[in-house]
């Protein structure tokens, strides 16, 4: 069983697949974490013991005895502030006494299979309760009652404990929680580097590499999602780690909305790492009884470097984050308006995009934004969710038969949490946006942001939505969402609950895309923001696939997608080749076959050159789709360190296949390029397919391939396919 509980050392010990964590409850009820690394297979402790050091300035706990104890140098598996510990606490709240000193002691623990969800939230799931087993401890705090519950869920087959935290009022008084984060992790040493992913629209999920330093090391969003400047992920790297080598922890929230992530080294030099909703914006007020639950916190670990972290969560999320039929089912191969027509379309020509598409193989047209209310370009109209019927002559009906009669199925471009000023139902209704009252709405991309923490205002997007969908044949929607939120009120919540509202509006979001996914489970359904400005595993919960940036030039997109796959698989990188011109077809082909695959341009304009390589293309989809889309990613050659070329490679569960991509970012004449591939099987013999060369996997994995044969100009690429015998 991955949870153990030695009742006479009072230690749990928490045993995923490959790594540990020993919780220790403490004299007077004080929560441990004496440790959190690399599996160990000890059922006994003796010995092994916490003990402190504390420094004469730090307070003490009088019971335990002066010298033996202080909060603030104790490695606290869940501490509140103003009790002790100076450092970033996981929790404050503010009592009906106007106080906010918190401490939480251990009060009791259950065990139980399978997992826990927290309310109104996305979740890790299991089909099978064998898969995982649950550990909540209960602490109080003793002055106030308020009370925390600590979930642990630990996957027996996966590095990975998935944590969140539901705080109870307890008590006979209200209270505000001022913060309170998923998951607080303590770590014995500060030897790491901290890796985290950051951007800008059109250059979405850099990566970026420092030493922790005393002091904070931090990452958030304050935006109300997760945003396109800061992913809601970070690793603790070990110095010296690498891509294929040495230990990395990686940390992902399940959240879609403002987020914070502060490594904090102290004065001993261990770490305590937070993450959690943002206390930024937040306030969240308890009246006796009631809970509140945060988002999920998941823990990776890895001894086999970044790329083994990587693959820890992409098998993580494949099978226990992912949902519905186009989890395991084969997602259609799509063509998109966007970058084709922008707004500028009719039926005739949509039409004409889906015979051409036809002869071509794709299986689904995606109508982009443009099709609803009066919009002919992006001033106007959100919120009117009726068909433009002087661009669509007799409405979506007309249009969908003559898609559906090509044989191809039809989907539709969303932006439900979105309300133009100028629109009917602003007209109607202008207290349905975000606002607070005497201020005037700043405005982004000409709109503001609908209330989704009011139930009527859900309710009437919902009505809009489900009649359309309701009535006609929509195989898939992209769900978009392109500004951040500012002036955030709602006219519906006021004090003591004005504040609560950045956390409300996820919520309700969360609310409208369960309604969907489960009113429409054949649904295939895409998340995007500007691009790939809320990529997180909350959005990821309700839609396969994410459309990774609006950034479609193929050498661009190698570093957004490098970056996005630390954390994301494959099949959710929404990725799709366009007209973009910096590259010939072949390479953005091979960029865009790393995600889900797709096209964005106007088929009409491909010249018969272009039209035979995407015909390839999509033959080339369908015979890699398996080995991409559920194969395990090895990273070749990262192109933040090599300014000359990028390459990957996909293998097969099995070992039996292999994919290598290599893209060329500048030329450099050089007779030897020898590239050592990964992941193979030593004792298989591999065959270059197209050729009659036979290789062992362990000669193409430590001798590897002189490649300087293969195309090697600016923007050139190539792919290497290996089967074993
Ligand atoms: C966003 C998306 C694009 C497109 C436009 C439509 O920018 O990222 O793909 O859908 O909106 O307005």
């Amino acid at each position: 069983m991955p949870i153990t509980f030695l009742e006479d050392k009072k230690i749990f010990k928490l045993d995923t697949s490959s790594s540990t964590t020993i919780l220790k409850i403490w004299d007077e009820g004080y929560l441990l974490c004496l440790y959190y690394g690399a599996k160990i297979p000890d059922t006994s402790f003796d010995g092994y013991e916490f003990r402190d050091w504390a420094s004469s300035f730090s307070p003490r706990n009088e019971v335990i005895g002066e010298n033996a104890f202080s909060p603030d140098t104790a490695p606290l598996e869940y501490s509140g502030f103003g009790t002790g510990d100076f450092r970033k606490t996981a929790a404050a709240i503010r009592n009906a006494d106007g106080n906010d000193a918190t401490d939480f002691r251990y009060v009791s623990h259950t065990v139980s299979p399978g997992v826990k969800k927290p309310a109104g939230m996305p979740g890790l799931w299991t089909v099978n309760e064998s898969d995982a087993e649950t550990l909540d401890i209960l602490l109080r705090d003793r002055t106030t009652g308020a009370e925390v519950t600590l979930h642990y869920t630990v996957f027996a087959d996966h590095p990975a404990v998935v944590r969140f935290v539901t705080l109870k009022n307890a008590s006979d008084k209200p209270l505000d929680i001022e913060k309170l984060y998923s998951a607080s992790v303590q770590l014995t040493t500060m030897d790491f580097d901290f890796v985290h992913l950051y951007g800008r629209w059109g250059a979405e999920r850099n990566m970026a590499r420092s030493p922790i330093e005393h002091g904070h090391t931090s990452i958030s969003s304050t935006r109300g999602s997760s945003s396109h400047y800061h992913n809601p992920f970070a690793a603790l790297v070990r110095h010296g780690a690498t891509e294929d080598t040495g230990e990395v922890y990686g940390f992902n929230l399940v959240y879609s909305g403002s987020f914070d992530i502060t490594a904090d080294a102290d004065y001993y030099e261990t770490v305590r790492l937070n993450m959690g909703i943002n206390p930024d914006g937040f306030l969240w007020h308890l009246e006796p009884g009631e809970t509140f639950d945060t988002p999920e916190a998941v823990l990776v670990f890895s001894e086999e470097g970044l790329g083994g972290m990587s693959r820890a969560f992409h098998r993580l999320y494949l099978e226990h984050l992912i949902r519905g039929k186009y989890r395991t089912e084969k997602r259609p191969l799509l063509i998109n308006s966007w970058e084709a027509a922008f707004f500028d379309f009719d039926t005739d020509k949509l039409v004409s995009f889906a015979e051409r598409a036809r002869e071509i193989g794709i299986d689904m047209l995606v109508m982009d934004d443009g099709w609803f209310g009066r919009r002919n370009n992006d001033t106007c109209s959100l919120g009117d969710w009726w068909v433009n019927e002087d661009k669509l002559p007799g409405g979506l009906g007309v249009l969908i038969d003559r898609v559906n009669a090509l044989g191809l199925k039809f989907g539709i471009w969303y932006e439900p949490e979105m309300i133009s000023p100028d629109s009917d139902l602003f007209r109607a209704h202008p207290d349905w946006c975000l606002h607070v009252p005497n201020r005037p709405n700043s405005i982004a991309r000409h709109q503001y942001v609908i209330d989704m923490s009011r139930a009527d205002v859900r309710e009437n997007i919902w009505a809009q939505i489900d009649a359309v969908l309701s009535k006609y044949k929509i195989d898939y929607v992209k769900w978009d969402f392109n500004r951040n939120l500012s002036e955030a009120g709602s006219a519906l919540l006021s004090a003591p609950h004005g504040e609560e509202i950045f956390h409300r509006f996820v919520l309700g979001t969360y609310e409208i895309m369960g309604r969907l996914t489960e009113t429409y489970p054949d649904l295939l359904l895409e998340n995007c923001s500007g691009g790939g400005g809320r990529f997180d595993p909350g959005m990821l919960y309700f839609s396969p696939q994410i459309w990774a940036s609006d950034n479609t030039d193929a050498l661009e997109r190698i570093a957004i997608q490098f970056g996005t796959s630390l954390c994301y698989p494959a099949s959710a990188m929404g990725a799709h080749v366009s007209m973009s011109r910096r590259t010939g077809f072949e390479t953005k082909g091979n960029v865009a076959m790393w995600g889900t695959f797709g096209y964005e341009l106007d088929p009409n304009r491909l010249t018969e050159k272009d039209l035979e390589i995407v015909k390839g293309q999509v033959t080339e989809y369908h015979k890699y789709y398996e080995l991409i889309h559920y194969g395990d990613l090895y990273r070749v050659i990262d192109p933040w360190d090599d300014a000359y070329r990028a390459a990957w490679e996909f293998v097969s569960p099995d070992k039996r296949e292999a994919l290598y991509t290599e893209v060329v970012l500048r030329y450099r004449h050089c007779p030897t390029h020898f590239v050592r591939f990964k992941g193979l099987d030593p004792e298989k013999t591999y065959t270059l397919e197209g050729t009659d060369q036979k290789y062992s996997g362990a000669l193409l994995m430590k001798a590897g391939l002189n490649l300087s044969r293969y195309p090697a100009g600016c923007g050139a690429s190539f792919k290497l396919h290996f089967v074993a015998d």
